[in-house]
């Protein structure tokens, strides 16, 4: 969407996976103090997202949205402005039909009103759901929302949550910032597994301003270190908004160095905004591959297998040529070493290696 925004991939949290509808106006503001000191701030994470359950079940006199006040005492506007005044935005959520998938109040005919309300609050982001929908097609009433969001005199980011409805991704471009691909994630390597499967081949469509995503993640909520490292590498290599779905204030050391670790993360948010496609895949063996905006080449090397294998290709095959030598860094370890031309490496089940390739 040409709002100036994601221009590359959001990055942020989002409560849903970890806490479902047990979001409060305390689970936002504790989380966004820890992401301002534990790192993840500093890594490029912006965005703190609520999602359903905000809401009161009834509009107001003027027919505005109600914030719950039990969980919400100082309301949005205040949420925000705590957000705000750590240098970080707010996220909220809202559904295109009579009511969001828990029950509350929908936007569906209320587009603009309840844009205008979200803007006069200070929320930045919003993620718009697709439940209770009456049949009304999906782009018409995305496009409904895009416009109102335009018309409220504030920078909004847009995330379709239509989970791949009419090919959200032949159209998603020109109405959101980014668009929900596939149905819920959960926090197991199967449901991983076949999301990205299903994301990874739609590489054409995303750009600048609008990205495929493949819901959340489920980084610390459940799968093992190896697989959670996989789908951080995945993620990124598919150039996915990176919505940390976890407990941050009380995540483990691994859960944070996998979600604050740079070198994936300046995979994701590479200027040149391409997303990785699949050179090879056998068996369970795949090989990715995402071309930087200074010439190097991002690869992943994925074991969708129960048993380590040895995992292999090219620089050629990559798309990496024209110099007699190339360097490969691990982001994962850190480990460098020097190629005429083959890449190999041995990859646990369920995990991937991640590697930078470069001139030398
Ligand atoms: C369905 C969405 O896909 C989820 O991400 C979450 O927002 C729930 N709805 C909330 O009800």
């Amino acid at each position: 969407l040409g709002n100036g925004l994601a221009r590359t991939p959001q990055l942020g949290f989002n409560d849903w996976n970890a806490y479902g509808c047990n979001v409060s106006e305390s689970l936002i503001k504790s989380t966004a103090q820890a992401m301002h000191t534990n790192g993840m701030q500093a890594a490029g994470y912006q965005y703190v997202n609520i999602d359903d359950c905000w809401l009161t079940h009834n509009r107001d006199g003027n027919g505005n949205l109600v914030p719950d006040p039990a969980k919400f005492p100082d309301g949005i506007a205040g949420t925000a402005s705590y957000v705000h005044s750590l240098g970080l935005k707010l996220g909220i959520y809202e559904d295109a039909g009579t009511a969001t998938c828990a029950g509350y109040p929908g936007s569906l005919g209320h587009e603009r009103q309840d844009a205008a309300l979200f803007a006069s609050w200070g929320v930045d982001y919003l993620k718009y759901d697709n439940c209770n929908n009456t049949g009304v097609s999906a782009k018409t009433r995305y496009t409904a929302m895009r416009d109102a969001l335009a018309a409220s005199g504030r920078q909004i980011l847009f995330s379709l949550c239509n989970w791949g409805q009419e090919n959200v991704w032949t159209w998603g471009a020109g109405v959101g910032n980014s668009w929900r691909t596939t149905g819920d994630i959960n926090a197991s390597f199967g449901s991983m597994l076949s999301i990205f499967h299903a994301n990874v081949g739609l590489n054409g469509y995303a750009g600048p301003g609008g990205w495929n995503d493949p819901d959340m993640l489920e980084i610390g909520n459940g799968m093992s270190a190896t697989e959670d490292r996989a789908e951080f590498s995945l993620w990124a290599e598919m150039a996915a908004p990176l919505i940390a779905g976890t407990n941050i204030a009380r995540a483990s050391a691994t859960t944070l160095g996998i979600l604050s670790n740079r070198a994936v993360v300046a995979v994701d948010q590479d200027s040149l905004g391409r997303q990785g496609r699949m050179v090879t895949s056998s068996s369970g063996h795949d090989v990715l591959a995402k071309p930087l905006a200074n010439g190097d080449v991002s690869v992943v090397l994925f074991n969708e297998t129960g048993s380590t294998a040895t995992i292999s290709t090219t620089t050629g095959a990559v798309g990496k040529t024209g110099a007699s030598r190339y360097a490969l860094t691990d982001l994962w370890t850190g480990a460098t070493s020097s190629t005429t031309g083959a890449i190999s490496a041995s990859v646990p089940a369920h995990g991937t290696v991640m590697l930078r390739v470069a001139n030398q």
